[in-house]
């Protein structure tokens, strides 16, 4: 066989190369009936898959404990492959409210073909069980939960889900596989925004659901299907992230404690929502079901009202006013005025943010940076100082 020319002499490039065809040749029909029988792996177009996204999604499926992963678009793009994958209509999908707002926008298209949904607050999960229908096929959640970080016992949604088989799928993007791995307690699948902290540098958007080879061999029909797979370049990008994951992570987590303990302490700080503080009502579970810390999101509450919180955030000089989250940068947001705009604003309210709450994203800066930062912004809240951001 004529040498590769990428690697003539078995010279491995020390980066996944960027495949960015969207073809390929076959070597003959016997290897065309092979691909199509499914009898070996083979590239033919990149809707079905491709080498550099084949790349990433094996190391995010070693990452959960998973046995195969599919990448996708976007986060949302995942979240809707699961639902159209798994649900048909007359099926009950119970969902949090503390999930990202564009499940809710889903949900609005998932009632259309005619799937039944129950909406549930994060700390009535523990009556999960009260809510559960013979039809409920799925379970959604995000733990710690978006934007306000309760936890929910994961082991404890799939005990329930057991009694009517159904899924339990966990939106895993807040803690990341370096705190936690949800199919190790009981989830069926996990879903990732791998725009977040997978890829960490706000660079590219993806999406990535993991599991086992069966839910694989499904989520990668639909993806087939509807045309949601990964460009290369983006794809490059995501396993360059890879690379620092980790690192990123454990740095994160640190600094996210540090500056927890220090808004703890402040006076214009209230309802503050961090897993890793003893103070934390569900802090027990997540210590039992996350490990190396408690990730780096954080919600609180600034001053009085919405006035007061616009002030914090335009006083800001380090941390960025901005959505998204796990990035190598800090941001922060109003998740009543971004993440949830599109909830109805009573729906915004029910389960617990305010007008003042705020979605904190640690990212990698040093802690004293990020709380010298945070201090003097609070201190114009302290003095009704509105600073032009
Ligand atoms: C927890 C969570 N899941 C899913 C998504 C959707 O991800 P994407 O923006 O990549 O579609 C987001 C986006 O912020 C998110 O925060």
């Amino acid at each position: 066989m004529a040498p590769d020319p990428l690697t003539p002499y078995g010279n491995r490039p020390m980066v996944t190369p960027i495949v960015n065809a969207v073809n390929y040749e076959y070597l003959s029909f016997e290897v065309l009936r092979q691909i199509t029988d499914g009898e070996i792996d083979g590239y033919t177009y990149h809707r079905d898959d491709n080498p550099t996204v084949r790349e990433v999604e094996r190391k995010i499926a070693a990452l959960e404990g998973a046995e195969d992963c599919v990448v996708c678009t976007s986060g949302m793009a995942a979240c809707t492959m699961v639902y159209l994958t798994y649900l048909k209509v007359g099926d009950h999908l119970i969902i949090f409210h503390d999930t990202y707002g564009a499940n809710y926008k889903v949900s609005l298209i998932l009632e259309r073909l005619g799937v039944e949904i129950t909406w549930l607050n994060a700390d009535e999960a523990d009556k999960i069980g009260e809510h559960i229908r013979p039809t409920t096929r799925m379970i959604f959640l995000e733990t710690p939960s978006n934007p306000l970080c309760k936890i929910i016992d994961i082991a404890a949604v799939r005990k329930a889900a057991d009694a009517v088989t159904a899924m339990v799928v966990v939106d895993n993007t807040f803690a990341t596989p370096y705190h936690q791995n949800p199919l190790t307690l009981g989830a069926d699948l996990v879903v990732h925004s791998a725009t977040k902290a997978l890829g960490g540098h706000n660079d590219l958007m993806a999406g990535a659901i993991a599991g086992t080879k069966e839910h694989y061999n499904r989520l990668w029909f639909t993806r087939q299907a509807i045309g949601t797979t990964l460009d290369a370049y983006s794809a490059f990008l995501l396993d360059r992230g890879l690379k620092t994951f980790e690192l990123r992570a454990k740095a994160i987590a640190r600094s996210a404690q540090t500056v927890a303990e220090f808004l703890a302490e402040h006076t214009k700080v209230s309802r503050l929502s961090f897993p890793g503080l003893a103070s934390h009502p569900d802090h027990a579970v997540a210590a039992s079901q996350m490990h190396r810390g408690f990730g780096g999101m954080l919600a609180f509450d600034v001053g009085e009202d919405e006035e007061d919180a616009k002030r914090f955030i335009a006083a800001l000089q380090t941390i960025y006013h901005a959505v998204s989250l796990g990035a190598t940068e800090s941001l922060i947001c109003i998740p009543y005025l971004t993440t949830m705009l599109y909830l109805p604003p009573e729906r915004r309210t029910t389960f617990g943010i305010g007008r003042n709450t705020v979605r904190l994203s640690i990212g990698i800066e040093p802690a004293e940076i990020l709380i010298k930062d945070i201090k003097q912004a609070l201190a114009c809240v302290a003095q009704g100082v509105t600073l032009d951001g």
